[in-house]
C-alpha cells in the first residue's frame, strides 16, 4: 500500500504534540518512521491527508484516536529476563535483606514481560523462604494496546527464551491446538501482578511507595530535560535504600535525589540498605 505524504510542517506539529503529551522526542530524521507508522491508519480512517488526521487526534471528541496514535508511535520491544544482571543483583539483595513485604514497580512495562520476570523471581524466593509472602508487582505504561495484552498474560513462546526450564514448568502453561506457540502465566503469578495506565511525563500522585523500581528502556526516547524530570518524579516513589534500575544503554541518570551506582543501570536510593 502506498504511503500518505507527511509534509515537514505537519510532521513538526505531530512532533510537538507527542513531546508535550508523552515526552517522546522525534527528531527530524524520524519523519519517514512516523510516516510509515501512521499512513495505514490515515488511509483506514478514509482521511484525505495528515492534516485531517491531526484535526481528529487533537479534537476532545476524538473517539480514542489520540490513544491509537500513542499506541502506534511508542516502541514496545521487550522480552522476559532482559538484561539478566539486574535480576541477579535483585536476587542477591533480597537474599541479604530477606524482606517480609515487598512492592515492585515496572514503570514502563510494555506487554508485561518484565513484571512477570520479576514475579517468577519473587515466587522462587518465597518458595525458598528467602522473602515473606506479602509481595506484589505493579506494571504501568502509556499504551493501551500493550496494557490490554499484559492483562491477558499470554505470550509468544520466543519471548520467554531466557526463562529457565524449571521456571517455565512451575509458572507457565503451554498452549495447544490453536494456542500452539503461546504461553500463559499461571494464576500464582497473575494474582500478584496488576497493570494500569500511567504517563511518566505527568504528576503521579497516589501511585504509592516501592521497594524496587524498574524504569528500563524508556528514557532513551526522551530528551535530556524530560529524562531528568521523569527520573526525579519516579525516584520520589522509591523508599530510602530501595533499588532503581534503568536500561544499561541509557547513559547517565540526572537526578536531584542522591543515587549510589551499583552495577551498570542499577542504583540504590541513598547509600544504605533498608533496615
Ligand atoms: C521499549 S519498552 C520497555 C519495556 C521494558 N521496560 C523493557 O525494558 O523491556 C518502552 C515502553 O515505554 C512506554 N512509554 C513511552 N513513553 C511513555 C510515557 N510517557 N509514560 C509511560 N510509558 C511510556 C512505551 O509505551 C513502551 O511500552
Amino acid at each position: 500500500m502506498s504511503q500518505v505524504a507527511l509534509p515537514e510542517r505537519t510532521f513538526d506539529r505531530i512532533r510537538t504534540l507527542m513531546y508535550d503529551s508523552i515526552g517522546l522526542d522525534f527528531d527530524p530524521s524520524k519523519r519517514p518512521l512516523i510516516t510509515s507508522r501512521l499512513s495505514a491508519r490515515v488511509q483506514k480512517l478514509g482521511l484525505e491527508d495528515f492534516d485531517e488526521y491531526l484535526a481528529l487526534v487533537t479534537n476532545p471528541h476524538d473517539g480514542g484516536e489520540f490513544q491509537m496514535m500513542v499506541d502506534l508511535l511508542t516502541t514496545n520491544e521487550t522480552y522476559f529476563f532482559r538484561e539478566p544482571k539486574h535480576f541477579d543483583l535483585l536476587e542477591q539483595e533480597l537474599n541479604q535483606t530477606r524482606p517480609q513485604q515487598l512492592k515492585l514497580w515496572s514503570a514502563a512495562s510494555s506487554f508485561g514481560d518484565e513484571a512477570y520476570s520479576l514475579a517468577m523471581l519473587l515466587a522462587d524466593l518465597q518458595m525458598m523462604g528467602k522473602i515473606g509472602s506479602e509481595w506484589s508487582i505493579l506494571g504501568t505504561d502509556i499504551s493501551d494496546r500493550v496494557l490490554r495484552s499484559a492483562m491477558e498474560a499470554v505470550y509468544p513462546e520466543e519471548r520467554l527464551r531466557f526463562v529457565k526450564p524449571e521456571r517455565l514448568k512451575r509458572y507457565c502453561l503451554k498452549g495447544h491446538g490453536s494456542s500452539e506457540g503461546l504461553v500463559a502465566m499461571q494464576p500464582k503469578l497473575t494474582s500478584r501482578v496488576s497493570f494500569g495506565q500511567l504517563n511518566l511525563c505527568q504528576p503521579m500522585d497516589g501511585v504509592g511507595q516501592f521497594d524496587v523500581i524498574f524504569l528500563r528502556n524508556v528514557l532513551i526516547y526522551f530528551d535530556a530535560q524530560t529524562k531528568s524530570e521523569v527520573v526525579s518524579r519516579v525516584v520520589d516513589h522509591l523508599k530510602p535504600g530501595g533499588l532503581f534500575f534503568i536500561g544499561t544503554a541509557e547513559g547517565r541518570v540526572p537526578c536531584d535525589t542522591p543515587l549510589t551506582p551499583l552495577i551498570p543501570g542499577a542504583f540504590r536510593k541513598g547509600s544504605r540498605r533498608p533496615e
